[in-house]
């Protein structure tokens, strides 16, 4: 049990946080078993050796599936991992919580699967996860776009209107349902709020994804989360920023939802694997009891003052700019979005890493992304101010070399075909150039950040060429 105590909504209410499935996984190891079912490597004695010593016996001792060891299943949600769920709905304000295996693609893939089919009209932002338009491609519904505001100067998507929304609704009543994607990857925050009012004024739900934003339930300092402000779905990538194990995530169904959750519920269990993993479930119950105790609320405040810090120090650099919230958007504090005069993101990022050892999050052409997250010390984020101070009043402009290369797509699609048509026609791969004016058949998109630079049924332009460096042929409509 988490020994911890938590201010449970910043009220004066203390009690004890329970992490029920690491009680249930901590048990398992106490009380072992003679194992003859999966995983076959049976307590990790099946297991390379070199492999073993890196990862630990512990490790791959607690690694098992559900069913077994009292454990609980996860479809249906039975056991500590349905009191696991539980305990998440209530920590983050929800209705109902599924754990996710597979990230937020797989929330994004179920809500497709759920509520949305053939021929549908969807309202969605341009910038989205792919996994978004994986679920449309599939499903079959039918994308509407909205463009973001483009923020030139960062050569980035700013915050979605509501006004945009709402003229887009007001023009077409088929439209059956909001997809919007917030915040963005840098970090700008949407107005939500009033994105939610003109959902309910035209009766559509409203599903936000909310991947970069988990930690916002728990800081005064961070943006609301949509389940606060009206939305009727929320996906959050715990593992991006929350502190739990790489690819896990959860899916929130918000308590005034016009959705009906078991939809959600049927959709994941086709979803999902068969034998999830308990370390990564139990990871995500650990990850929201720590949310929840004080040490796990210090660490975000933690993250909010350093950087806060971290931004100080970087106004005092001349070169140097970072993406502040401006009129009509908001960002989030903890994810700084810089870029230095004379040097392209791309070269910034590549001086950091070999000259400093550090890595950021991403790099576009224009800037670098940088994270302050949970784990991170203010001593690292002072090695990190000391390093750009020093890059910046250095003339490294000789050698920067990617300006003709383009990161972060930003270009308003010209439609020739549906998604689903495009992608499920006939097809043929062609070299890059003689691509210019066929129809693309795939989803090209670069990871990070996951949005499309083209997607099936959309035309190849010129435009195009400057981001697809990497690619020698493209897939398109024969
Ligand atoms: C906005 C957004 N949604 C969804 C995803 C998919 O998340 P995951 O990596 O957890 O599957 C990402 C990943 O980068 C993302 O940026």
């Amino acid at each position: 049990m988490v020994k911890e105590l938590k201010n449970i909504n910043k009220t004066e209410n203390i009690t004890e946080v329970k992490a029920p499935l690491v009680d249930a996984l901590n048990s398992a190891y106490k009380n072992p078993t003679y194992q003859f079912h999966i995983p076959g490597h049976t307590k990790g004695k099946a297991v390379f050796k070199d492999f073993k010593k890196l990862i630990g016996e512990k490790a791959l001792n607690i690694d098992t599936t559900d069913e077994f060891d009292n454990l609980g299943t996860l479809h249906p949600a039975t056991g500590p991992i349905k009191e696991a769920q539980e305990l998440a709905a209530q920590a983050f304000g929800a209705k109902k919580t599924f754990f996710l295996l597979n990230g937020s693609t797989a929330g994004n893939l179920a809500v497709a699967m759920a509520l949305t089919k053939k021929g549908q009209k969807i309202i969605v932002n341009r910038n989205c996860h792919r996994s978004i338009l994986t679920g449309l491609i599939i499903s079959g519904a039918e994308p509407v776009w909205v463009c973001p505001k483009k923020i030139n100067d960062w050569s980035i998507w700013g915050n979605i209107e509501a006004e945009e929304i709402e003229k887009l609704l007001k023009n077409d009543d088929k439209i059956s349902m909001v997809w919007i994607t917030n915040p963005t990857y840098e970090g700008v925050v949407s107005d939500i709020k009033s994105i939610s009012e003109v959902c309910k004024k035209y009766n559509v739900p409203l599903i936000v994804d909310e991947a970069h934003g988990c930690l916002w339930n728990f800081n005064k300092h961070l943006p609301e989360t949509a389940l606060k402000l009206g939305a009727d779905v929320v996906v959050h990538s715990l593992h991006k920023t929350g502190g739990s194990m790489s690819q896990t995530s959860m899916l929130h169904v918000s308590e005034n939802s016009c959705i009906d959750e078991t939809c959600i519920e049927k959709a994941l269990k086709l979803l999902h694997t068969t034998s999830p993993s308990l370390i990564l479930l139990a990871s995500l119950d650990a990850a929201r009891a720590n949310l929840q105790t004080e040490t796990g609320l210090k660490l975000i405040d933690n993250a909010v003052s350093n950087a806060k810090y971290l931004r100080k120090r970087l106004d005092n650099i001349p070169n140097l700019h970072q993406l502040k919230a401006d009129f009509g958007y908001k960002t989030d504090v903890t994810k700084v979005f810089i870029k230095i005069d004379g040097l392209s993101g791309k070269r910034l990022e590549s001086i950091l890493e070999i000259d400093f050892k550090i890595e950021v999050e991403s790099a576009s052409d224009i800037g670098v992304l940088i994270l302050c997250n949970m784990g991170n010390k203010r001593s690292e984020f002072k090695y990190l101010a000391d390093a750009l101070e020093k890059i910046a009043s250095t003339n490294y402009k000789d050698i920067y070399y990617l300006e003709k290369r383009k990161h972060m797509p930003m270009l308003e699609p010209i439609i020739k075909m549906s998604l689903r048509e495009a992608y499920y026609s006939e097809k043929e791969s062609v070299l890059k150039q003689d691509a210019i004016g066929r129809i693309s058949a795939e989803v090209v998109a670069e990871c990070p950040p996951g949005i499309s630079i083209l997607l099936p049924g959309e035309l190849i332009t010129e435009e195009h060429l400057p981001y697809l460096n990497d690619y020698e042929t493209l897939e398109v409509v024969k």
